[in-house]
Order: C-alpha cells, then structure tokens, then sequence
C-alpha cells in the first residue's frame, strides 16, 4: 500500500494545527452537539478545526486527494 505524506515539515499529516502540542486530541459529547449534523476535519487543514469548514475541497484540487469530513449526527 503507497501513503503519500506531503503536508507538514518532516513528512506529518498536520501542517499546521496546534503544533505547539504533543498531540492534538479533541473530545466531543454527542448530547452536547450544537446542530443536528455536525462536520469534523479529518484533513488538518481547516481554519475552524475540529471543526470542517471547506478546506479540503482545495486540498483535493490541489493534490488530487481524496480527504473529507467526519459527518457526526445528534
Ligand atoms: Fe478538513 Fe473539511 S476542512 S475535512
């Protein structure tokens, strides 16, 4: 199986999301979900992480990926 990593300095999948961490790790209460379909980014990439807001739409484009949201419904 070929993995292509081409985002971050030294090979990782985040470019640039809350590097200043060990690991990124983010919890979510289903009860607690504001809207009744909620989108999380899986790409590292969005402006609004956890949350999904569009970005990977130009990383496809860009890279010829094929990443998308995490869709969680309440
Ligand atoms: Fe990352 Fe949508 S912005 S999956």
């Amino acid at each position: 199986v070929a993995v292509r990593a081409e985002a971050g300095a030294g090979g990782g999948i985040n470019p640039a999301i809350r590097k200043e961490e060990d690991k990124v790790v983010d919890t979510v209460l289903i009860g607690e979900l504001a809207k009744p379909l909620t989108a999380y980014c899986r790409c590292w990439r969005s402006g609004t992480f956890p949350l999904c807001d569009g970005a990977h739409v130009k990383h496809n484009k860009a890279t010829g990926d094929n990443v998308g949201p995490l869709l969680v419904k309440k």
